[in-house]
């Protein structure tokens, strides 16, 4: 266990040792359950402020953070661009510095393809205060450790050998960043999972990200499959997530984008689909789901359907986060 976390950036999973990732997880477990008895934190972050700057929409990452920062005693302020200075071009350096000398963490969503990761980085730099991701163009580490959370209290601890797969799905309404899918690459391999990743040609995920995750496999003795069959992702799995992004890495050209979907509305997660897993396999969506393209109703609303208890597991797990990197002393 790593308590040495204080003022440590959460930018991507990589950065961050499995004995640094454990540490927060068991940090999770406890304020979870003691939570869940009646014990408050309020005083873990009292007068602290987080400062959540949004280049894009949010449902759960908004409303967990600041409801986060109201239990451990703390404060958040959300910030658009528009209602700020980097609407009229302020820099990462000159921003950071700034709110770092008010508050005590900034958090930033930005999945501007080739520009989002970047930026966070680059405020890293410069600002004495941690670093949170919210969702890049690269990586959204907060909902893969959500998830892998969500698996530990469902299956233990111990998830070495499941089968996780990890399948595009079919939605028509806006381009999906690769963040989700390519942060649950780097980090359930580390984890103990043989991982199969299923799409259709042209979906392929940042060619140094998949390099990067291949690496953490053959370190931690599992495996990574590709496969371009959705059916044989499915048969004898585990843990299902499918879910769509778009095809980043070929186009982001509108039309372009929608004609090549339009060829793959086959994959969607049906009943008969998930009858190919394992007995006890879940159903996981980070959510917003796409109903009725990505998955029919009744996978969704299921009883092999974990998705409620991934969102609500993203307040646990960024309180634990925020309680060592915010909370904590060197
Ligand atoms: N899963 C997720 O990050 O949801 P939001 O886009 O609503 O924050």
């Amino acid at each position: 266990m790593n308590t040495k976390l204080f003022q440590k950036d959460f930018i991507c999973t990589p950065d961050w040792t499995v004995e640094d990732l454990n540490t927060l997880l068991e940090m999770a477990f406890r304020l979870k359950s003691e939570f869940a008895t009646g014990q408050y934190h309020d005083h873990i972050l009292r007068a602290k402020t987080l400062y959540m700057l949004f280049f894009e929409e949010s449902t759960r990452t908004r409303n967990s953070f600041e409801t986060g920062m109201t239990q451990l005693g703390g404060h958040a302020i959300y910030l658009e661009p528009k209602a700020t200075q980097i609407g009229h071009g302020e820099n990462a350096k000159d921003t950071g510095i700034v709110l770092s000398s008010y508050g005590h963490g900034i958090s930033i969503r930005d999945c501007r393809t080739g520009i989002g990761n970047k930026y966070l980085y680059e405020m890293a730099k410069y600002a004495d205060a941690p670093i949170i991701n919210m969702q890049d163009d690269v990586d959204h580490p907060c909902q893969a450790m959500a998830d892998l959370f969500t698996l530990m209290e469902l299956f233990g601890r111990d998830l070495r050998k499941r089968k996780f797969v990890l399948s595009w799905t079919y939605a028509p309404k806006y381009v999906r960043p690769l963040s989700v899918p390519q942060s649950l690459i780097w980090l359930m391999p580390r984890f103990g999972m043989d991982v199969t990743l299923a799409y259709p040609e042209g979906y392929h995920l940042m060619p140094a990200v998949l390099d990067k995750a291949r690496a953490f496999a053959a370190e931690a003795g599992t495996t990574i499959t590709e496969t371009h069959d959705m059916d044989e992702a499915f048969r004898d799995a585990d843990f299902l997530y499918p879910k769509s992004w778009g095809p980043i890495m070929v186009t982001e050209d509108e039309p372009t984008v929608e004609a090549m979907a339009a060829k793959n509305t086959g994959w969607r997660v049906t009943q008969e689909r998930m009858k190919l897993a394992k007995p006890h396999a879940v159903y996981m969506h980070c959510m917003p789901i796409d109903r009725g393209h990505e998955a029919d109703g009744e996978v969704i609303d299921g009883p092999q359907s974990v998705i409620y208890k991934q969102a609500e597991n993203r307040l646990h797990v960024q309180k634990a986060l925020m309680s060592l990197i915010m909370g904590g002393r060197a």
